[in-house]
């Protein structure tokens, strides 16, 4: 058996569905007899045209983050990353993929954070951009707000008040909201909170910082997997509930929230993010590297054409996608609805962005909340396990089979290797919830139920279609 082994640095951000009958081939996902819920299409919107070369460039060597560490001092505390997986040239080659190179307003050259540390990851020595990482740790982020505090220490003892000004704005904005994002277990992710509590603190026509928070904070940290950026060309609506409506630009561009001044510096910033989404729509799913067996595929395509298309469409030359969501936990999907309950209960975060500086304008976003996930393009999907938007289940087999789906399941952070064969991180299968790097499938926001579709297949049909699902 092939099979990768990851080797990924350990610098991330802080460190950085009655059950569902299914039969024939037509709208047979009867919603069930107490409901009337059906898919609903997601009409597309208007998007910006933009130069995809330009983007990319903007993405590896970009300032859209302007606040963070003095080069010198990150480079001493870390030494020079001696990788350059982006094949950079300058600085930006010495510093980890998931850092950029940039000057600060005031001169100072800083290392600041980028959608690397989400949107990348190292399998067998090589990057995969675009990739969710599922190595991130947001389990302990006090711990984070400690490191950031002794860097600023740090920083004001040896550096020139410059320097010291340049990490101000990053270290505010994370320490303040990284105690609040903490996740029950390592390896997912708290993007979607990190968006509410930026933007609890800004102003939402000046976008400028605000020390107490406008907005009332949930409780709850809702954790994700992170979603294949070779997806999104596919989609008619951003996020696993198809919420991000309007022009997509607005929303690839959230992570300047952290450090942005106002709203004359996120205009300019806008101005690249046509380019950006024009560089995500030209990126293709990886190929899956082993032996198909092409008559267990083929055997798997009249499967999936059956039983799953009319939810995450065909492929191949003819493809087509159709860009539905799912009602839920009523009806079809069932899946933990944590999520898209949080979209919903939360009406602040939504009212405030759909008010907003984003909100504005000739190309205006809206933030658009339902009580449903969409289906998901499935390109490449033999690659970006572990599944569902929670990532609770390991591997993809048990995506079709939820009998095999494990309660408590752990990746090996030490030593991460991805199974080609199996489609999954190689993980343990535990009887408790021993520590953090095991998935704990009892708790609320992280439930590995739902999605039963495949069920009703015989071992012999799902082993088909698993093979099939390697061709995408
Ligand atoms: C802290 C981690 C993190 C960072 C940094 C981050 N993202 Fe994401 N991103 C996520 C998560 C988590 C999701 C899924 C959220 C959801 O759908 O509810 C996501 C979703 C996306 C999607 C997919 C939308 C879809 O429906 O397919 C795109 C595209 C994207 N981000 C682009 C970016 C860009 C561009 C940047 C940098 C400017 C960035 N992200 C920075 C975590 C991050
Ligand atoms: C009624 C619509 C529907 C049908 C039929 C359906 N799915 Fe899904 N599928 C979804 C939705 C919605 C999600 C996202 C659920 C979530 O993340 O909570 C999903 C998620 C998935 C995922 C996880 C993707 C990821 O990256 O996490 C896979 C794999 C998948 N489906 C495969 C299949 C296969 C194979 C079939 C046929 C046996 C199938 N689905 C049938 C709606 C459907």
């Amino acid at each position: 058996m092939l099979s990768f082994k990851s080797n990924n640095a350990k610098k991330g951000i802080v460190g950085i569905v009655l059950t569902i009958l299914i039969i024939g081939s037509s709208w047979m996902i009867e919603p069930n007899i107490f409901s009337t819920e059906k898919p609903i299409p997601i009409p597309p919107s208007k998007q910006q045209e933009g130069n995809a070369e330009l983007g990319y460039n903007y993405l590896i060597y970009g300032d859209f983050i302007k606040s963070g560490l003095p080069y010198t001092i990150f480079t001493k505390i870390f030494g020079k990353d001696e990788n350059n997986y982006l094949g950079r040239t300058g600085k930006a080659a010495t510093v980890p993929a998931g850092f950029n190179v940039v000057k600060h307003t005031n001169g100072t050259q800083i290392v600041v954070p980028t959608c690397l540390q989400c949107h990348s990851q190292i399998v067998d020595g090589k990057l995969f951009l675009g990739l969710g990482n599922t190595e991130l740790d947001f389990t302990n982020l006090s711990a984070g707000k400690e490191w950031l505090q002794n860097l600023s220490r740090l920083a004001m003892k040896n550096v020139a008040p410059k320097q010291y000004e340049a990490t101000l704005s990053i270290t505010t904005s994370l320490s303040t909201i990284a105690p609040l994002m903490r996740t029950e277990v390592k390896g997912v992710n708290a993007a979607d909170p990190l968006a509410i509590l930026l933007v609890a603190h800004r102003d939402p026509y000046t976008l400028e910082w605000k020390e107490k928070p406008l907005l009332d904070i949930p409780d709850e940290v809702v954790p994700t997997d992170v979603p294949a950026w070779w997806l999104l060309k596919k989609k008619n609506a951003m996020f696993y509930n198809g919420f991000g409506r309007g022009d997509f630009g607005k929303f690839l561009m959230l992570s300047n929230l952290l450090t942005v001044k106002d709203s004359a510096e996120a205009r300019e910033v806008s101005t690249h993010f046509s380019d950006v989404l024009a560089f995500l729509k030209k990126l293709e799913a990886p190929t899956y590297p082993n032996k198909i067996n092409i008559q267990q595929a083929q055997i798997g395509e009249k499967i999936f054409v059956t039983t799953c298309s009319k939810c995450h469409g065909t492929y191949g030359e003819k493809g087509t996608y159709p860009n539905l969501y799912l009602l839920i936990p009523s009806s079809i999907i069932q899946t933990d609805s944590l999520l898209f309950k949080s979209n919903y209960q939360n009406p602040q975060f939504i009212n405030w962005f759909n008010k907003s500086w984003f909100a504005q304008g000739e190309n205006p976003a809206k933030l658009s909340p339902s009580n449903g996930y969409v289906a998901p393009p499935l390109d490449g999907v033999w690659i970006t396990a572990p599944y569902l938007h929670n990532g609770s289940v390991p591997n993809l087999e048990a995506v079709i089979n939820s009998k095999i789906r494990p309660t408590y399941w752990g990746k090996d952070f030490k030593n991460p290797t991805y199974d080609t064969e199996q489609l999954a991180w190689k993980y343990t299968i535990y009887d408790a919830a021993v520590n953090k790097t095991v998935y704990n499938t009892t708790l609320n926001g992280y439930s590995n139920k739902g999605h039963y579709f495949g069920d009703q297949l015989s071992i012999e049909e799902r082993k088909a279609l698993v093979e099939y699902l390697k061709t995408l």
